[in-house]
């Protein structure tokens, strides 16, 4: 049966499996119905102002204390948390690598989960973790919960099937998936394979960004933002469930799969988007807007304008600017740019940054486009053109993003990056025009 969703970001939604399973009136009656236990998850204080505060009513077949137990520790030791500093010897600089190989042996989605940098500080629920995931095998009889933060998960190899305990999402390639903190939840791979990255957001949940004078429409549209209606399995048996915990990994056995919610409301879920129904805004007379016009989910930081974590993507757009330089400009940032390649071709690298790569420009490292971008830029006829057939996306956080092992050791790590900047050539000779020979 295909898979059922509801539009909107941030609603109040409400969705039941079986007729009648949703209590009306009330959230806890005396008997929920069906014999159901009534249970609330928090995804704010109590007492957090209305327009951020987020929870929903679960009715399931057993409470979520039926579904933990004696933890043991246990390990995914490619995952990492902030603060983690200073275990390589790679030296400072922009760095991009090839995509992460898929792996030789069989790897869950869990397993695949490879920390690339860490910002801030998981314990004070500030910061993020920029991940990739490569996986060949389904989870099962395995469920996971993430209490560090919620996860961003961008497909660029492979749909995946998140089964969560309010509904099930299948995400592709040019598609996200939002994973509230706290939620269980278990992935499968239709495709047998499947590479992504991740977003681990230590702090405030994403928003949608104001749009400022743009006004009401455009940039990523609420209705297109879906969240799953109520999907459960009544499965006894014995099952693993995995808890990320400030940083630590912990494991117990259940009885039965925690997947039995059969009705639920509330604000607090799961959602997935269409990228590519994303609506840019951007130059239709001269110049290049700051790449934050292409912002699709930001997490604040509580200091205005300042997040903690922006999602921005590079969608196929046309490109008609007059008398202007097209491709990004070359800057430095405060923030820190961790970038990854979904499909086709970024405009300011002409090569060298392949699809399921990934770059990380962090806090005021220059870059720009490479040298043939650049050449080929200046030296453009400014006719209209359409960038077709690509996706990029970045995380770009107000924190410093620190490399892992992992990702410092890496063979994919490309030795001749800065290359792309060499031929550059010194145009001033005095002259009005410069020397373009
Ligand atoms: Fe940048």
């Amino acid at each position: 049966m295909p898979l059922a969703y509801m539009p909107g970001f941030g609603n109040d939604f409400e969705t039941e499996a079986l007729p009648g399973a949703l209590p009306q009136g009330q959230n806890s009656p005396q008997r929920a119905p069906y014999g159901l236990y009534a249970e609330q998850l928090s995804g704010s204080p109590f007492t957090a102002p209305r327009g951020t505060n987020e929870r929903s009513w679960l009715y399931r077949i057993r409470p979520s204390v039926k579904h933990s137990g004696r933890y043991a520790a246990t390990a995914l030791p490619d995952w990492k948390s902030a603060p983690h500093i200073g275990e390589h010897n790679l030296p400072l600089g922009q760095l991009r690598w090839d995509p992460v190989p898929m792996p030789s042996t069989p790897t869950t989605f869990l397993e695949g989960m490879r920390t690339v940098t860490t910002a801030g500080d998981v314990h004070t629920q500030v910061g993020m973790a920029s991940h990739v995931y490569v996986a060949n095998k389904d989870m099962e009889d395995e469920f996971f919960f993430n209490s560090d933060g919620e996860l961003l998960i961008v497909p660029q190899e492979g749909r995946i099937e998140v089964a969560t305990e309010l509904g099930i999402m299948e995400v592709s390639p040019k598609e996200i998936c939002v994973i509230p903190r706290g939620m269980i939840f278990r992935v499968r791979l239709p495709d047998g394979v499947a590479r992504g990255y991740a977003c681990e957001n230590y702090g405030a949940k994403f928003t949608l960004p104001d749009r400022g004078p743009i006004g009401a429409n455009c940039l990523a549209n609420p209705r297109d933002f879906k969240t799953p209606v109520a999907a459960f399995e009544d499965k006894d048996g014995r099952c693993r469930l995995v808890v990320k915990w400030c940083g630590e990994f912990h494991e117990t056995t259940l009885e039965a799969s925690p997947l039995d919610v059969i009705a639920w409301h509330g604000n607090y879920a799961p959602y997935k988007y269409d990228l590519t129904t994303f609506s840019p805004v951007g130059a239709i007379l001269f110049d290049h807007p700051d790449p934050s016009i292409f912002t699709v989910l930001t997490a604040p930081s509580g200091e205005e304008g300042t997040a903690n974590i922006d999602f921005v993507i590079f969608p196929e757009r046309w490109m008609v600017a007059e008398h202007s330089f097209r491709p990004p400009w070359y800057h430095r940032n405060i923030m820190s740019e961790f970038m990854g390649l979904i499909c086709g071709q970024y405009d300011a690298k002409e090569e060298g940054f392949v699809p399921g790569g990934m770059s990380l420009h962090n806090m005021m490292l220059p870059h720009g486009p490479d040298a043939t971008g650049f050449e080929k830029a200046s030296r453009a006829d400014l006719k209209p053109v359409k960038l077709t057939d690509t996706m990029a996306f970045m995380f770009e956080t107000r924190f410093p993003q620190h490399l892992t092992r992992f990702a410092a050791e890496l063979d994919t790590l490309q030795d001749s990056y800065l290359d792309c900047w060499t031929p550059l050539k010194k145009r001033f000779d005095g002259t009005l025009e410069g020397n373009w020979d």
